[in-house]
This record gives structure tokens, C-alpha cells and sequence, in this order.
């Protein structure tokens, strides 16, 4: 297993933004209150963690040693996760579950195979569920879309660091997920977008880089408290205010089976 996220992980856990409440709510309706629910490439329990009381159990697995033990410690009073290392190659090792939850990991995997597996593991009614940045309008996915990333990206590039197909999430890839789930036996599919507004702060955007795969402290190395004394620097000089707003825009994919009852 290739470890991507490990020394990230704090960094994730702090900075990355919460999925937002109304984001769970749907998801507990669409799964259903006595599931089991798989969330695969779970990191530090993003969806897990909230999940966890609206469900009966949730499975939480994860490459990353660093991700899960974040995970342990957010959710130490939380008794109805199983914190699980493992990847996508393992689903058929796992106690049995009723529903697969992915939140901005499913672009990591072999994304044929992980539904042809789900679609023998998973019961009838099984659902499975995708969240991540929300796809616009069928536009290909925009680098500068936040007001910062102009800026988060000159000195990526000044660092030589390689911002990755995959870290940019789904949309820089070949095929989009709508149409990989709508050729596999999950291909009902039931899209919704939520949106929020952010504000960050200098110290939450450095933090925030850091949690990418593509810029983390391991990749970083001895480079990093010079990394992060430019991207300061950089930060401040395009906004004196050293405030940003972001628009949030989440998408939650629900996928069923055709002619299969929802669960709920
Ligand atoms: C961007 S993080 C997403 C974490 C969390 N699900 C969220 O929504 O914030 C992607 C996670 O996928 C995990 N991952 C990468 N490859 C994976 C694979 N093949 N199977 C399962 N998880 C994987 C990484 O370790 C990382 O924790």
C-alpha cells in the first residue's frame, strides 16, 4: 500500500474542511439508520466520525496508518467505528456491510473493479454513496476556482511540486465518476450539490496545503519551512487582509442498482 497521506494526516484532520451537516443529514437518509456503511479511503474519519450516530455501524478503512490513528483520537468517545487499515484490493476481507460511503478517495482506486467487487458484496438494497467537489455543470474542473489557488499554485510550481491528476480530485480525470457509475450495475444515480461559504486565514490556507499529497511534509522534506515561508509570504502579498472566502461546492452521488428499493 502506497502512502500517500501518512504525514499529512494531521494536517487533514485540521485544516481540511468539515463536509457540513446537511451533507450527513442526506447521507443518513439515503443509507439509512440500521446499516453498516463501508467508508472507504475514510482518512481521519470525515465522514465517519458524523456518520457514526446516525447508523448503526460504520467500518472505517484506510491505507494510511497516520489518517486512522487521527481518526482514533477525533472519535475516541465514538464506540460504533471500526477503525480498519486496508485498501480498496481488501473489500472482501471485511466483515459484511450494507453500503460503501467515498469521500474524495474513490479517484485513487480502480474504479471498475471496486464497483464490480461492491456489486458482489453488497446486499440488494446496497447503496453506494460518493462526496467530493461538485461537478460543474459538465465545465472541465477550473485550477484558479478559488480565490487563493492562483497564488498556492506559483509556488507549488517554484517548488517543482507535481499537482497530480488524481490530487485534483475527479475531475482531472479521463472519465468522471457520474460515467463510471453509470456504466456499472450502481448506474441509478441521484445527484445533489451543497453549498457553504468559507473564510480562511493565512495559517488554515498553509495548513490546508499541506494536507495534499502533492505537497505534504514528506514530499516536502528540508524543503518545508521554506515551502511554507513562501506560501506565507505569497499569501499576504495577494490579500493584505490575509482573509479568503471560498465557495464551497459538494456534491453528494448516490448510486443504487436499477429496480432496487431504496433502503430507507
Ligand atoms: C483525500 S483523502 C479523503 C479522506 C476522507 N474520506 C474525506 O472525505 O476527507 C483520500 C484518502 O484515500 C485513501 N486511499 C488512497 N488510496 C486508497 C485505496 N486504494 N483504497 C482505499 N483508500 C485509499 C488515502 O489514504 C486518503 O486517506
Amino acid at each position: 500500500m502506497e502512502d500517500l497521506f501518512g504525514s499529512a494526516a494531521p494536517y487533514y484532520a485540521r485544516y481540511r474542511p468539515t463536509y457540513g451537516q446537511a451533507v450527513i443529514e442526506h447521507l443518513a437518509r439515503a443509507l439509512g439508520a440500521d446499516s453498516r456503511v463501508l467508508d472507504l479511503g475514510c482518512g481521519p474519519g470525515t465522514i465517519a466520525i458524523p456518520l457514526a450516530g446516525r447508523v448503526k455501524m460504520v467500518l472505517a478503512m484506510d491505507p494510511a496508518e497516520e489518517m486512522l490513528a487521527e481518526g482514533r483520537r477525533l472519535a475516541a468517545d465514538i464506540p460504533n467505528i471500526m477503525w480498519i487499515r486496508g485498501d480498496s484490493t481488501m473489500l472482501r476481507a471485511l466483515p459484511p456491510f450494507d453500503h460503501a460511503v467515498m469521500g474524495r478517495s474513490f479517484h485513487w482506486m480502480d474504479r471498475r473493479t471496486v464497483l464490480a467487487e461492491l456489486d458482489e458484496l453488497l446486499p440488494p438494497g446496497g447503496v453506494v454513496a460518493l462526496v467530493g467537489p461538485a461537478r460543474l455543470s459538465g465545465e472541465p474542473w477550473q485550477p484558479s476556482a478559488q480565490p487563493w489557488q492562483p497564488v498556492e499554485r506559483r509556488v507549488c510550481e517554484d517548488f517543482d511540486l507535481e499537482i497530480s491528476a488524481a490530487a485534483n480530485c475527479y475531475h482531472a480525470t479521463e472519465e468522471h465518476h457520474h460515467d463510471i457509475l453509470a456504466t456499472s450495475p450502481f448506474s441509478d444515480l441521484e445527484c445533489r450539490t451543497f453549498r457553504r461559504r468559507l473564510v480562511w486565514d493565512v495559517e488554515g490556507l498553509v495548513g490546508l496545503q499541506l494536507s495534499y499529497s502533492y505537497s505534504s511534509p514528506a514530499v516536502l522534506g528540508d524543503r518545508l519551512h521554506a515551502f511554507v515561508e513562501a506560501l506565507r509570504k505569497a499569501l499576504l502579498a495577494d490579500s493584505p487582509t490575509g482573509r479568503w472566502e471560498q465557495k464551497l461546492m459538494t456534491d453528494v452521488l448516490v448510486a443504487r442498482r436499477r429496480g432496487a428499493l431504496p433502503s430507507c
